[in-house]
Protein backbone atom coordinates (compact mmCIF):
# COMPACT_ATOMS: atom_id res chain seq x y z
CA UNK A 1 0.00 0.00 0.00
CA UNK A 2 1.46 3.36 1.23
CA UNK A 3 5.02 3.88 0.67
CA UNK A 4 6.82 4.39 4.10
CA UNK A 5 7.54 7.15 5.31
CA UNK A 6 11.20 8.05 4.58
CA UNK A 7 13.11 11.42 5.06
CA UNK A 8 14.19 11.29 1.55
CA UNK A 9 10.51 12.03 0.10
CA UNK A 10 9.98 14.71 -2.17
CA UNK A 11 6.56 15.06 -0.50
CA UNK A 12 5.07 14.26 2.84
CA UNK A 13 1.25 15.01 4.01
CA UNK A 14 0.91 13.68 7.48
CA UNK A 15 -2.30 13.05 9.28
CA UNK A 16 -3.53 16.18 6.77
CA UNK A 17 -7.15 17.31 7.50
CA UNK A 18 -8.91 20.68 5.69
CA UNK A 19 -12.49 21.94 7.51
CA UNK A 20 -14.20 25.06 6.18
CA UNK A 21 -15.77 27.71 7.94
CA UNK A 22 -18.70 29.19 6.17
CA UNK A 23 -19.35 32.59 8.60
CA UNK A 24 -23.20 33.02 6.88
CA UNK A 25 -24.33 29.70 8.23
CA UNK A 26 -21.95 29.29 10.86
CA UNK A 27 -21.42 25.37 9.90
CA UNK A 28 -18.17 23.56 9.63
CA UNK A 29 -17.41 21.10 6.68
CA UNK A 30 -14.57 18.90 7.34
CA UNK A 31 -13.55 18.30 3.82
CA UNK A 32 -10.24 16.50 4.48
CA UNK A 33 -10.07 14.10 7.38
CA UNK A 34 -6.56 12.55 7.71
CA UNK A 35 -5.09 12.08 4.71
CA UNK A 36 -1.47 10.86 5.01
CA UNK A 37 0.63 9.97 1.73
CA UNK A 38 4.15 9.79 0.48
CA UNK A 39 5.63 10.73 -2.77
CA UNK A 40 9.25 9.97 -3.69
CA UNK A 41 11.14 12.30 -6.36
CA UNK A 42 10.00 11.21 -10.02
CA UNK A 43 6.97 9.95 -8.85
CA UNK A 44 4.03 10.60 -10.83
CA UNK A 45 0.57 10.20 -8.64
CA UNK A 46 -2.51 10.50 -9.72
CA UNK A 47 -5.70 10.94 -7.49
CA UNK A 48 -8.87 9.68 -8.47
CA UNK A 49 -12.41 9.93 -6.47
CA UNK A 50 -15.74 11.37 -7.20
CA UNK A 51 -16.82 14.80 -6.84
CA UNK A 52 -16.77 16.90 -3.59
CA UNK A 53 -14.13 14.50 -2.48
CA UNK A 54 -11.45 17.12 -1.64
CA UNK A 55 -8.98 16.16 -4.28
CA UNK A 56 -8.73 19.95 -5.11
CA UNK A 57 -8.21 20.70 -1.53
CA UNK A 58 -5.66 18.33 -0.90
CA UNK A 59 -3.28 19.51 -4.24
CA UNK A 60 -4.25 23.28 -3.11
CA UNK A 61 -2.95 22.54 0.26
CA UNK A 62 0.15 20.60 -1.40
CA UNK A 63 0.20 24.05 -3.26
CA UNK A 64 0.62 26.27 -0.39
CA UNK A 65 -2.99 28.29 -1.68
CA UNK A 66 -4.76 26.31 1.18
CA UNK A 67 -3.56 25.87 4.93
CA UNK A 68 -4.27 22.49 6.45
CA UNK A 69 -6.32 22.68 9.66
CA UNK A 70 -4.61 19.74 11.09
CA UNK A 71 -1.53 17.53 10.31
CA UNK A 72 1.73 18.45 8.45
CA UNK A 73 2.52 18.48 4.81
CA UNK A 74 6.12 18.72 3.83
CA UNK A 75 8.00 19.09 0.96
CA UNK A 76 11.75 17.57 1.00
CA UNK A 77 11.61 17.82 4.58
CA UNK A 78 10.35 21.22 4.91
CA UNK A 79 6.84 22.59 6.00
CA UNK A 80 5.00 24.09 3.21
CA UNK A 81 3.75 27.32 4.44
CA UNK A 82 2.56 29.10 1.27
CA UNK A 83 3.10 29.26 -2.51
CA UNK A 84 6.22 29.39 -3.99
CA UNK A 85 7.74 28.51 -7.50
CA UNK A 86 9.36 25.44 -6.96
CA UNK A 87 5.54 24.00 -6.98
CA UNK A 88 4.00 24.88 -10.44
CA UNK A 89 0.22 24.38 -10.86
CA UNK A 90 -1.89 23.91 -13.88
CA UNK A 91 -5.75 23.94 -13.64
CA UNK A 92 -8.40 22.98 -16.06
CA UNK A 93 -9.72 26.47 -16.97
CA UNK A 94 -6.56 27.44 -18.97
CA UNK A 95 -5.97 30.31 -16.71
CA UNK A 96 -3.87 32.06 -19.95
CA UNK A 97 -3.67 35.58 -20.05
CA UNK A 98 -5.87 36.28 -23.11
CA UNK A 99 -4.28 39.70 -24.15
CA UNK A 100 -0.69 38.34 -24.31
CA UNK A 101 0.94 35.75 -26.69
CA UNK A 102 1.72 32.36 -26.23
CA UNK A 103 5.56 33.59 -26.04
CA UNK A 104 4.21 36.20 -23.56
CA UNK A 105 2.02 34.05 -21.41
CA UNK A 106 5.08 31.29 -21.25
CA UNK A 107 7.72 33.80 -20.02
CA UNK A 108 5.53 35.46 -17.65
CA UNK A 109 7.15 33.97 -14.94
CA UNK A 110 10.43 34.38 -16.36
CA UNK A 111 10.62 38.49 -17.09
CA UNK A 112 8.07 38.98 -14.26
CA UNK A 113 8.29 36.74 -11.16
CA UNK A 114 11.33 34.86 -9.27
CA UNK A 115 11.35 31.92 -11.61
CA UNK A 116 13.72 34.72 -14.00
CA UNK A 117 15.91 35.69 -11.39
CA UNK A 118 19.78 35.49 -12.27
CA UNK A 119 18.83 34.67 -16.05
CA UNK A 120 19.98 36.96 -18.77
CA UNK A 121 17.23 38.54 -21.17
CA UNK A 122 18.84 36.04 -23.83
CA UNK A 123 18.77 32.96 -21.39
CA UNK A 124 14.72 33.89 -20.57
CA UNK A 125 13.83 33.61 -24.32
CA UNK A 126 15.82 30.76 -25.18
CA UNK A 127 14.14 28.81 -22.48
CA UNK A 128 11.25 30.24 -23.52
CA UNK A 129 11.45 29.29 -27.18
CA UNK A 130 12.56 25.91 -25.20
CA UNK A 131 9.21 24.64 -23.48
CA UNK A 132 7.33 25.97 -26.41
CA UNK A 133 9.08 23.75 -28.60
CA UNK A 134 8.56 21.24 -26.31
CA UNK A 135 5.04 21.34 -26.08
CA UNK A 136 4.86 21.13 -29.75
CA UNK A 137 3.69 25.02 -30.40
CA UNK A 138 6.49 26.15 -32.61
CA UNK A 139 5.21 28.65 -35.31
CA UNK A 140 2.42 29.68 -32.80
CA UNK A 141 4.72 32.06 -30.83
CA UNK A 142 2.52 35.41 -31.83
CA UNK A 143 -0.69 33.89 -31.16
CA UNK A 144 -3.15 34.87 -29.00
CA UNK A 145 -5.21 32.30 -26.63
CA UNK A 146 -8.56 32.89 -28.55
CA UNK A 147 -7.15 31.84 -31.76
CA UNK A 148 -5.96 28.59 -30.06
CA UNK A 149 -7.56 25.59 -29.29
CA UNK A 150 -8.46 24.22 -26.30
CA UNK A 151 -5.45 21.25 -26.42
CA UNK A 152 -3.22 24.23 -27.54
CA UNK A 153 -3.77 26.30 -24.99
CA UNK A 154 -3.31 23.60 -22.63
CA UNK A 155 -0.21 23.12 -24.08
CA UNK A 156 0.70 26.66 -23.39
CA UNK A 157 -0.20 26.23 -19.92
CA UNK A 158 2.02 22.90 -19.70
CA UNK A 159 4.71 25.26 -21.25
CA UNK A 160 4.80 27.85 -19.33
CA UNK A 161 4.46 25.67 -15.91
CA UNK A 162 7.78 24.31 -16.95
CA UNK A 163 9.37 27.16 -17.95
CA UNK A 164 9.06 28.93 -14.06
CA UNK A 165 11.65 25.44 -13.45
CA UNK A 166 9.00 23.88 -10.48
CA UNK A 167 10.19 20.44 -9.34
CA UNK A 168 7.17 19.61 -8.64
CA UNK A 169 4.33 19.65 -10.91
CA UNK A 170 0.61 20.25 -9.60
CA UNK A 171 -1.88 19.50 -11.86
CA UNK A 172 -6.13 19.68 -11.14
CA UNK A 173 -8.06 18.06 -13.86
CA UNK A 174 -5.90 19.45 -16.87
CA UNK A 175 -7.38 17.76 -19.69
CA UNK A 176 -10.92 17.89 -18.11
CA UNK A 177 -12.15 20.41 -20.35
CA UNK A 178 -10.87 18.91 -23.56
CA UNK A 179 -12.81 16.72 -26.11
CA UNK A 180 -12.30 12.70 -25.91
CA UNK A 181 -9.61 12.43 -28.96
CA UNK A 182 -7.44 16.01 -28.24
CA UNK A 183 -7.72 14.27 -24.14
CA UNK A 184 -5.87 10.95 -25.19
CA UNK A 185 -3.23 12.38 -27.01
CA UNK A 186 -2.23 14.96 -25.03
CA UNK A 187 -1.95 12.29 -22.11
CA UNK A 188 0.56 10.46 -24.35
CA UNK A 189 1.92 14.30 -24.85
CA UNK A 190 2.35 14.83 -20.91
CA UNK A 191 4.08 11.79 -20.47
CA UNK A 192 6.60 12.46 -22.85
CA UNK A 193 6.69 16.03 -21.83
CA UNK A 194 7.34 14.76 -18.01
CA UNK A 195 10.08 12.51 -19.09
CA UNK A 196 8.87 8.90 -18.90
CA UNK A 197 11.67 7.79 -21.37
CA UNK A 198 14.14 9.73 -18.93
CA UNK A 199 15.83 7.52 -16.03
CA UNK A 200 13.43 8.59 -12.61
CA UNK A 201 15.96 11.21 -11.00
CA UNK A 202 15.55 13.67 -14.06
CA UNK A 203 11.63 13.18 -14.17
CA UNK A 204 9.61 16.01 -11.85
CA UNK A 205 7.71 14.67 -9.29
CA UNK A 206 3.98 15.15 -10.69
CA UNK A 207 0.77 15.01 -8.92
CA UNK A 208 -2.67 15.01 -11.18
CA UNK A 209 -6.00 15.12 -10.46
CA UNK A 210 -8.26 13.56 -12.43
CA UNK A 211 -12.02 11.71 -11.99
CA UNK A 212 -11.09 9.66 -15.43
CA UNK A 213 -9.76 6.06 -13.83
CA UNK A 214 -8.28 5.02 -17.20
CA UNK A 215 -6.36 8.55 -17.30
CA UNK A 216 -5.22 7.51 -13.78
CA UNK A 217 -4.08 4.19 -14.51
CA UNK A 218 -2.71 5.32 -18.10
CA UNK A 219 -0.51 8.08 -16.14
CA UNK A 220 0.58 7.20 -13.03
CA UNK A 221 3.05 5.06 -10.96
CA UNK A 222 0.69 4.98 -8.33
CA UNK A 223 -3.11 5.91 -8.20
CA UNK A 224 -4.77 7.30 -4.60
CA UNK A 225 -8.17 6.74 -4.60
CA UNK A 226 -10.46 8.89 -2.48
CA UNK A 227 -14.24 8.59 -0.92
CA UNK A 228 -15.95 11.25 0.34
CA UNK A 229 -17.49 12.96 2.87
CA UNK A 230 -14.90 13.63 4.25
CA UNK A 231 -12.43 12.90 2.03
CA UNK A 232 -10.09 10.18 2.89
CA UNK A 233 -7.49 7.87 1.15
CA UNK A 234 -9.69 4.71 0.70
CA UNK A 235 -6.55 3.12 -1.26
CA UNK A 236 -2.96 3.14 -2.96
CA UNK A 237 -2.21 1.29 -5.81
CA UNK A 238 0.51 0.67 -7.28
CA UNK A 239 0.38 0.90 -10.98
CA UNK A 240 3.45 -1.42 -12.40
CA UNK A 241 2.61 -0.95 -16.00
CA UNK A 242 6.25 -0.76 -18.22
CA UNK A 243 7.32 2.59 -19.24
CA UNK A 244 7.21 4.07 -21.76
CA UNK A 245 3.63 3.58 -22.24
CA UNK A 246 1.68 4.55 -25.61
CA UNK A 247 -1.80 3.46 -26.77
CA UNK A 248 -1.30 -0.01 -26.74
CA UNK A 249 -1.12 -0.05 -23.01
CA UNK A 250 -4.75 0.68 -23.01
CA UNK A 251 -4.98 -2.84 -24.86
CA UNK A 252 -2.57 -4.73 -21.63
CA UNK A 253 -4.90 -7.05 -19.46
CA UNK A 254 -3.19 -5.80 -16.50
CA UNK A 255 -4.58 -2.13 -17.58
CA UNK A 256 -7.97 -3.32 -17.50
CA UNK A 257 -7.65 -5.12 -14.71
CA UNK A 258 -5.87 -2.12 -12.23
CA UNK A 259 -9.52 0.09 -13.96
CA UNK A 260 -11.63 -2.47 -12.74
CA UNK A 261 -10.22 -2.31 -9.62
CA UNK A 262 -10.24 1.03 -8.97
CA UNK A 263 -14.32 1.37 -10.84
CA UNK A 264 -14.97 -1.28 -7.91
CA UNK A 265 -13.89 1.43 -4.86
CA UNK A 266 -15.50 3.76 -5.95
CA UNK A 267 -18.56 2.47 -8.24
CA UNK A 268 -21.14 2.99 -4.82
CA UNK A 269 -20.17 6.68 -3.97
CA UNK A 270 -20.52 7.65 -8.04
CA UNK A 271 -23.76 6.14 -7.91
CA UNK A 272 -24.78 7.64 -4.66
CA UNK A 273 -23.71 11.09 -6.18
CA UNK A 274 -25.64 11.21 -8.88
CA UNK A 275 -28.69 9.92 -6.98
CA UNK A 276 -28.84 6.53 -9.26
CA UNK A 277 -28.61 2.95 -8.25
CA UNK A 278 -26.02 0.39 -8.71
CA UNK A 279 -27.65 -2.35 -9.94
CA UNK A 280 -24.89 -4.45 -11.11
CA UNK A 281 -23.37 -7.48 -9.27
CA UNK A 282 -20.29 -7.26 -11.06
CA UNK A 283 -20.08 -4.70 -13.64
CA UNK A 284 -17.70 -3.93 -16.19
CA UNK A 285 -15.64 -0.65 -16.02
CA UNK A 286 -16.81 1.60 -18.10
CA UNK A 287 -15.36 4.53 -19.52
CA UNK A 288 -14.49 7.31 -16.70
CA UNK A 289 -17.33 7.85 -13.94
N1 LIG B 1 -13.47 27.38 -0.09
C1 LIG B 1 -14.37 26.49 0.35
N2 LIG B 1 -15.27 26.82 1.28
C2 LIG B 1 -16.16 25.91 1.75
N3 LIG B 1 -16.20 24.62 1.36
C3 LIG B 1 -15.32 24.23 0.43
C4 LIG B 1 -14.36 25.13 -0.13
N4 LIG B 1 -13.60 24.44 -1.03
C5 LIG B 1 -14.08 23.19 -1.04
N5 LIG B 1 -15.09 23.04 -0.16
C6 LIG B 1 -15.85 21.81 0.10
O1 LIG B 1 -14.90 20.78 0.38
C7 LIG B 1 -15.28 19.57 -0.23
C8 LIG B 1 -14.19 19.11 -1.16
O2 LIG B 1 -14.12 19.99 -2.27
P1 LIG B 1 -13.03 19.83 -3.44
O3 LIG B 1 -11.68 19.70 -2.84
O4 LIG B 1 -13.24 20.93 -4.39
O5 LIG B 1 -13.47 18.44 -4.09
P2 LIG B 1 -13.06 17.76 -5.50
O6 LIG B 1 -11.94 18.54 -6.07
O7 LIG B 1 -12.71 16.35 -5.17
O8 LIG B 1 -14.28 17.81 -6.36
C9 LIG B 1 -16.61 19.83 -0.92
O9 LIG B 1 -17.63 19.41 -0.04
C10 LIG B 1 -16.61 21.31 -1.11
O10 LIG B 1 -17.92 21.81 -1.12
MG1 LIG C 1 -11.76 19.55 -7.88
Amino acid sequence: MNTPLSTTSKLRLAGVSKSFFAPRTQQTTLAVADVSLDIQAGEFICIVGPSGCGKSTVLNMIAGLDQATAGVIEKDGVPITGPGADRGVMFQDYALMPWQTVQQNVGFGLYHGTPGAGLSTAQRAERVRHFIELVGLNGSEKKYPHQLSGGMRQRVALARLLANGPDVLLMDEPLGALDAQTRLILQIELLRIWGQTAPREQRKTAVFITHDIEEAVFLADRVVVMSSHPGRVRAILDIPLPRPRDEHVRGDPDYGRLVEKIWSLIREEAYRAIGGVDTTVQAAAPVGV
